[in-house]
């Protein structure tokens, strides 16, 4: 490892309502394999937008092999020898991929020369062992090849640091140790990587130095060599005691949800799940935890039937529900709170009133044959705003102006009042408030009390310890672990989470105290 050659100093910054990054220090040595590793949300990603130019700091300063810089934007990043491979690639998936590297360029006075720089893509592949025909359109190649493009378009630019922002999410175990392969070829040449992830396992073989955020904050760099899994996970989940909230005693019901062996594939094609198995009683607050992208997002789909099951089957309350519509679901009692507000959750030039009443417009006594009551739904909208404490500016008024926290609560106050047999609740307090999250939580409870039975999605795992009853692990499609909530441990569960070890005594139902 070389000398310092990029230092991120006291960086700050603000989105509404969250400090992203709190005063982060953060330096890059050149050759070295520098990971940054944290929790959903902790600010990684924020940060190396800041370094990419694509948000500017509110506080700090970055420096270049000593020299003070000001990136404002990415174009300006790549001049500085800085290029960032985001989560999403993006690439034009009609165009080839020699079109696709010079994209961008051609605005710069580039004389496009498609044999010279058919060339000088072929040598770079040859080089890194990259294997990329030139003139294959982006839609024909896979998602590891995909990324492989993006890669030869920073080394086109001659990008001396790189920054790949959670690049293994979206491989196949084999694409990410060909990964790993060309980032070790490219740290040999003395390029420097910044390198994202929260899977400790993988953060463990590729990395010379790792800094761990945490909401936010920055709780440390460390050598690779001075540091093992366990302490990573301690560093990444934290060591804060747990606040919990007071909950009443488990009161089981019947059965009313159960995954069967199932099997769906990602939207890219990718078997996600891998037989899944697990149940849900009424009265019970059920917690799915694991890092984003293993399996959770497509399973809560499948059950809700936005998303088809390739295998195995789906029941609730004793129905088989496999692959229904999603009207047909819910007519069997399940409601769902989406992960995404804005996209799945609620349509977001429709005012308060439209959306409140989008479960029950075609119902007495909101519709009025083939019109709809204005007044009566108005006077529902005004019921759940009050008993939700939901902060809005006018009833009509567009959804997407409201905070997240009221986008939140509306969508918790429409779906829970459809006393549901089973809620759905994925990321339910991602990116709210503390005053907001733990009125999400209480909810939660309190529907758990009447009976619901709740499967809980969730990345934060103090929610999920504070009000689980229990705690299932999933881990590339599988559930690798699952506690009741009296037994369950935070490192441990962190463990699993990065698929570090498996719990082989609690498959399926076995550790279930009824
Ligand atoms: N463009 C944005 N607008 C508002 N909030 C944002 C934006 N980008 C990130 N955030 C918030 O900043 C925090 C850190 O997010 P991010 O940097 O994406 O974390 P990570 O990459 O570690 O998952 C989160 O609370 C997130 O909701
Ligand atoms: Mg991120």
């Amino acid at each position: 490892m070389g000398e310092i050659v990029l230092q991120a100093k006291n960086i700050s910054k603000h989105f509404p309502g969250v400090l992203a990054n709190d005063h982060i220090n953060f330096d890059l040595r050149k050759g070295e394999i520098h990971t940054l590793l944290g929790e959903n949300g902790a600010g990684k990603t924020t940060l190396m937008n800041i370094l990419d130019g694509i948000y500017y700091p509110d506080e700090g300063e970055i420096y270049l092999n000593g020299k003070k810089v000001d990136i404002r934007s990415p174009f300006e990043a790549t001049k500085n020898g800085i290029g960032m491979i985001h989560q999403h690639f993006m690439l034009v998936d009609t165009l080839t991929v020699l079109e696709n590297v010079v994209l961008g360029l051609e605005s710069q006075g580039f004389y496009l020369d498609k044999k010279n720089i058919s060339e000088k893509i072929a040598e770079i592949s040859k080089n890194y062992n990259l294997d990329i025909n030139p003139y294959a359109k982006i839609w024909q190649l896979s998602v590891g090849e995909q990324q492989r493009v993006e890669i030869i378009k920073t080394l086109f630019r001659g990008v001396k640091i790189l920054i790949m922002d959670e690049p293994t999410a979206v491989l196949t175990p084999q694409e990410a140790d060909s990964l790993f392969k060309i980032l070790r070829r490219m740290i040999k040449e003395d390029k420097s990587i910044i390198f994202i992830s929260h899977k400790l396992d993988e953060v463990m073989k590729i990395s010379d130095r790792i800094t761990v955020l945490r909401k936010g904050k920055l709780v440390g760099t460390v050598d690779k060599k001075e540091i093992n899994q366990k302490e990573l996970a301690k560093m990444m989940v934290g060591r804060e005691v747990l606040f919990r909230l007071d909950r009443n005693p488990i009161r089981r019901k019947g059965e009313v949800l159960k995954i069967e062996d199932l099997e769906t594939h990602n939207d890219k094609g990718i078997k996600i799940l891998k037989g899944v198995n697990f149940s849900i009683h009424g009265g019970e607050i059920f917690g799915l935890a694991g890092v984003s992208g293993n399996g959770q997002k497509e399973l809560a789909e499948v059950i809700v039937g936005l998303r088809r099951a390739i295998a195995g089957k789906v029941y609730i309350k004793g129905e088989e529900v496999t692959n229904l519509c999603p009207k047909a679901i819910t007519k069997e009692g399940t409601n769902y709170i989406p992960p995404d507000r804005l996209k799945v959750g609620l349509v977001p030039n429709l005012s308060t009133v439209e959306n409140a009443i989008l479960r029950r417009y075609d119902r007495e006594p909101i519709s009025r044959g083939i019109f709809l009551n204005y007044e009566e739904a108005a006077k529902y909208t005004r019921e759940l705003i009050k008993q939700f404490n939901i902060m809005v500016p006018r009833e009509n008024v567009p959804v997407k102006f409201l905070s997240g926290g009221n986008l939140q609560k509306l969508i918790l106050a429409r779906e829970i009042r459809e006393e549901p047999a089973l809620l759905i609740a994925v990321h339910p307090s991602r990116g709210l408030d503390v005053g907001a999250t733990e009125f999400i939580r209480k909810k939660l409870l309190e529907e758990r009390d009447q009976g619901v039975a709740i499967l809980l999605i969730s990345e934060d795992l103090e929610e999920l310890l504070m009000i689980s009853d229990r705690i299932g692990v999933i881990y590339e499609g599988e559930i690798v672990g699952m506690v009741d909530i009296d037994s369950a441990n935070i490192n441990e569960i962190g463990l699993m989470m990065a698929g570090v070890h498996k719990n082989p005594l609690l498959k399926g139902e076995e550790n279930v105290k009824v």
